[in-house]
């Protein structure tokens, strides 16, 4: 259902890569809502994924822009607002890579190269995006630009790697630079941290399908979709939000705040025993 929350808006999308991509659902839910928005990712993206077939479905363009590269940053920025024929009222930044995650390099055993590059795909290019916008003042006062983040970011989540890393600098960007395009602009800067999603993303993590269902468990509302996802975006940008920022806001149906639930105690109580754990725990034991 439509509500008009952003007619009039304009807007900026990176991260959809194919119709899983949480950025792919915000795209449509967006557009459903009235605004016009030019979606971007990097060339290599768009020729494994398909998101010239979102294009076309939202009537919009995809210019192509490694979110790393500052000179590619400045030509998305000049030539979305010029092809929307104004300054941006949102941006969404739904982008993550991991090479250590892809090549299967545990967190003890990274590779610094690979590192530097998940902290700057995964998090530095936000600090890039929210530069770049500011030099050029691209977005509108009371603008609303919306990451996305993970609770492995505040907590220790088995197999989430140096992308747990990624997401604490995350935040921390957009907190600090909340305060800066805040204080400037009333620009609002939030990162949601959805629950995990089954997305070419999510599937790379090791035992992505345990930690779906073990969160699914402990979530009293149960997993957060990647279509849900969308929808709390869309009210981020709309204007019934507009005095919130600076937050990272949980979006996971309740996890967060959960120990220990019973359905997640069931599998005990099931008998079901790990074949892989670890640690003796008879060690821990005087
Ligand atoms: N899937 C999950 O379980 C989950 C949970 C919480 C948060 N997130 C976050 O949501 C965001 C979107 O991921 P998704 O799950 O939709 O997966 P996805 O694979 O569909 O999206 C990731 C996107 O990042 C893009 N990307 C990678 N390197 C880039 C670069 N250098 N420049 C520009 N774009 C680049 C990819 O092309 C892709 O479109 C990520 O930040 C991810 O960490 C995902």
């Amino acid at each position: 259902m439509s509500y008009n929350l952003l007619k009039g808006k304009r807007g900026l999308i990176f991260g959809a890569l194919n119709e899983n991509s949480i950025a792919w659902k915000t795209a449509l839910r967006a557009h459903e809502e009235g605004a016009t928005f030019v979606l971007t990712n990097t060339p290599v993206s768009m020729k494994m994924g398909t998101i010239d077939k979102l294009a076309e479905i939202c009537n919009t363009i995809v210019i192509p822009a490694d979110a790393t590269n500052v000179e590619d940053l400045e030509n998305l920025v000049k030539q979305g607002t010029e092809f929307l024929g104004g300054k941006f009222d949102f941006v969404l930044h739904s982008i993550g890579m991991s090479p250590n995650v892809r090549k299967g390099r545990t967190y003890d055993n990274l590779d610094y190269k690979f590192l530097h590059q998940t902290l700057d795909i995964s998090a530095l290019s936000f600090h890039k995006v929210l530069q770049t916008c500011r030099k050029f003042d691209a977005i509108n006062e009371w603008g609303s630009v919306v990451a996305l983040s993970y609770i492995a970011a505040q907590r220790t989540l088995y197999g989430y790697n140096d992308m747990a890393d990624a997401k604490a600098l995350l935040e921390s960007i957009a907190r600090s630079f909340g305060y800066i395009y805040g204080r400037e602009k009333f620009i609002r800067i939030n990162t949601v941290s959805q629950s995990p999603t089954m997305t070419t993303a999510g599937g790379g993590i090791m035992g992505f399908d345990k930690l779906m269902d073990f969160a699914e468990r402990m979530s009293p509302l149960g997993n957060a979709t990647a279509d849900e996802c969308a929808d709390y975006i869309i009210t981020l940008f709309s204007d019934l939000t507009k005095k919130v920022t600076m937050q990272n806001l949980y979006h996971d149906g309740g996890y967060s705040s959960m120990g220990m639930s019973r359905a997640a105690m069931n599998v005990y109580n099931e008998g079901l025993e790990y074949t892989d754990v670890e640690v003796d725990l008879s060690k821990h034991k005087k």
